[in-house]
């Protein structure tokens, strides 16, 4: 039995399916969801360990959280991965797309088969996933799909026009699906993080002059940690949030400006 939400626990009773759980922005969204009372699915590729001690984490500390396996490139796995979690946990009442990839490759030599890769994972998984998870959501009228995008939806960035082109592609189906799905009880935003420490930015985070480089484009002049992009979609998944479809919280230390 779940009890009624409270002001503490705000997500109390829903069920929250994160991809890219297992590390990164996923999995201090993983985290914060379960703080706030939802049981959460998380979803990894290949820290298997990873989600296994963030599963044990969460029940230890009185919260609800089960892993799941499946590779965002594929169909098939998404597929099945839906079909367990309707069959084991329920239906759906928060899906955040948190599993994304880049890869850096000059245009002029990026061959098709990168371009296809970031393509699947960061654009093609989130039409997957949602469209999934909102053939179920719009039978209850309720739920609500976020989606992690990145500052570069909107900022080109050279030797990573898969990855900006995938990003701007996102923006575009989460206003489609949010305009589709709006009649039927179901909201749907993207957050836009701009450098966030995270293992994706290893090989500039502890590189001293890189990181100043970096740290020159953030008018905040920090960089951003996993739990401000979590807090970010914590709102966006709650009630607090239910007047909100369509937009796109950019989460960035003003690093677009
Ligand atoms: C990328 C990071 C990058 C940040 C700001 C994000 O979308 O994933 O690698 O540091 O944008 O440029």
């Amino acid at each position: 039995m779940t009890s009624a939400p409270s002001f503490l626990r705000p997500l109390e009773g829903r069920r929250a399916l994160v991809t890219g759980a297992s590390s990164g922005i996923g999995e201090a969204i993983a985290n914060r969801l379960a703080a706030a009372g939802a049981t959460v699915i998380i979803v990894y590729r290949s820290h298997e360990a990873a989600a296994k001690r963030m599963v044990a984490n969460i029940e230890s500390t009185g919260g609800e959280a089960i892993a799941f396996r499946a590779d965002m490139a594929k169909e098939r796995d998404i597929k099945s991965l839906f079909a367990q979690v309707r069959k084991t946990v329920g239906p759906l009442d928060i899906l955040v797309n948190s599993a994304g990839m880049e890869s850096k490759r000059a245009f002029l030599t990026m061959p098709v088969k990168d371009w296809d890769q970031v393509m699947n994972v960061n654009l093609r998984a989130v039409f997957l996933c949602s469209q999934l998870a909102a053939q179920s959501m719009v039978k209850r009228e309720r739920g609500v799909i976020i989606n992690i995008s990145s500052v570069h939806a909107v900022l080109p960035w050279a030797g990573y026009a898969h990855y900006c082109a995938s990003k701007g592609g996102l923006e575009m189906l989460m206003k489609s699906m949010a305009l589709e799905l709006a009649g039927k009880g179901v909201r749907v935003n993207n957050v836009a993080p701009g450098a966030i420490s995270t293992p994706i930015n290893n090989s500039w985070l502890h590189d001293a002059a890189k990181l100043r480089r970096e740290l020159k484009r953030i008018p905040l002049h920090r960089i951003g940690r996993p739990e401000e992009v979590a807090g970010a979609v914590h709102y966006l998944a709650s009630d607090e949030a239910s007047y909100v479809t369509g937009t796109t919280l950019i989460i960035d230390g003003g690093r677009s400006l």
